[in-house]
């Protein structure tokens, strides 16, 4: 299979900085992956993000280097309306996302630049209200909704253009851990359901470990570590950079100290509960 994604050396520089906010950034991401990308404050994930759909480099001015194939298209000679139609995104500052008096209105806008008919316009609403099971909130404001339903009606709005990835940059940052996790599961569920691949930047590593396929760290615009999430979070260097490993990987590497070994490190509950039931049988 080929990637859906592909970055080779790719840096970018915004307009009057001295440094890059990205830096030699490569990468492959698969069609139907779920791909988590986290670090410190600061360390370019946003800013990889406004890649994946041209923002950088045709909105954001600056000077960009290697190359980015998205869905086959490179960045740099395709324009943002193009790659926007593969490329769903969801950015962390919804008040500029929101713009349209009713959630309806909000989800039909990007559908109606397309030209479609009433008809397939209509039916796309219905099918993505019904998906994140927010028909009671068709008719609101999106100014009248709390930061969970708005997050879900940015999603729905993207999820309406059908597109084939969906880029999620911190969308539980206004969010409480149970919207959250309702959050979580509604992404791991439709990724299967619309066979979608998914980007998403997030800090939250306890609630994310177990449904991601990959994890991408970067520090200082670079990516210092990828892989998968077990790999990823038991690999010495991650300690030093300040993200929030996951408590089970802790749980995982003290017991390990203390000599008692599980078969590998847990990423949810449930498995953690397996494991050591299963240690202490023995
Ligand atoms: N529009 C911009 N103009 C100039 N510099 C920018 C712009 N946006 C981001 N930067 C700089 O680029 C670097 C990377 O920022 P970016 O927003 O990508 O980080 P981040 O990893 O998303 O951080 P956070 O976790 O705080 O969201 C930072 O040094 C930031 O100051
Ligand atoms: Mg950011």
């Amino acid at each position: 299979m080929s990637p859906i994604i592909e970055a080779l050396n790719l840096s970018f520089r915004y307009a009057g900085e001295e440094r890059w906010a990205i830096k030699s950034i490569n990468l492959k991401i698969y069609p139907g992956e779920l791909v988590l990308i986290t670090g410190p404050s600061g360390c370019g994930k946003t800013t990889l993000c406004r890649c994946f759909n041209g923002l950088i480099p045709h909105f954001y001015e600056g000077e960009l280097e290697g190359i980015l194939i998205v869905d086959g298209l490179s960045i740099v000679e395709n324009k943002t309306c193009k790659l926007a139609q593969r490329v769903g995104m969801v950015f962390q500052n919804l008040e500029n996302q929101l713009i349209m008096l009713s959630v309806e209105d909000e989800i039909a806008f990007g559908l109606e630049n397309l030209n479609l008919p009433r008809d397939t316009i209509k039916e796309r609403i219905n099918e993505v209200l019904s998906i994140l099971g927010i028909e009671h909130l068709r008719y609101k404001s999106p100014y009248e909704l709390s930061g969970g339903e708005q997050q879900k009606v940015a999603i729905a709005a993207c999820l309406a253009m059908k597109p084939k990835i969906l880029v999620l940059d911190e969308p539980t940052a206004h969010l409480d851990p149970l919207s959250s996790k309702v959050l979580f599961d509604i992404l791991s569920s439709i990724r299967k359901r619309l066979n979608l691949t998914i980007i998403l930047v997030e800090h939250r590593l306890d609630m994310v470990a177990s449904i991601v396929d990959k994890v991408i760290v970067m520090d200082k615009g670079q990516i210092i570590l990828q892989g998968g999430p077990r790999e990823v979070f038991t690999t010495p260097i991650i300690k030093a950079i300040g993200i929030g490993i996951p408590k089970l990987i802790l749980l995982y590497e003290d017991l390990l100290l203390n000599n008692l070994k599980l078969d590998f490190p847990p990423l949810n509950i449930n498995e953690a509960e397996l494991l050591l039931r299963k240690l202490l049988s023995r």
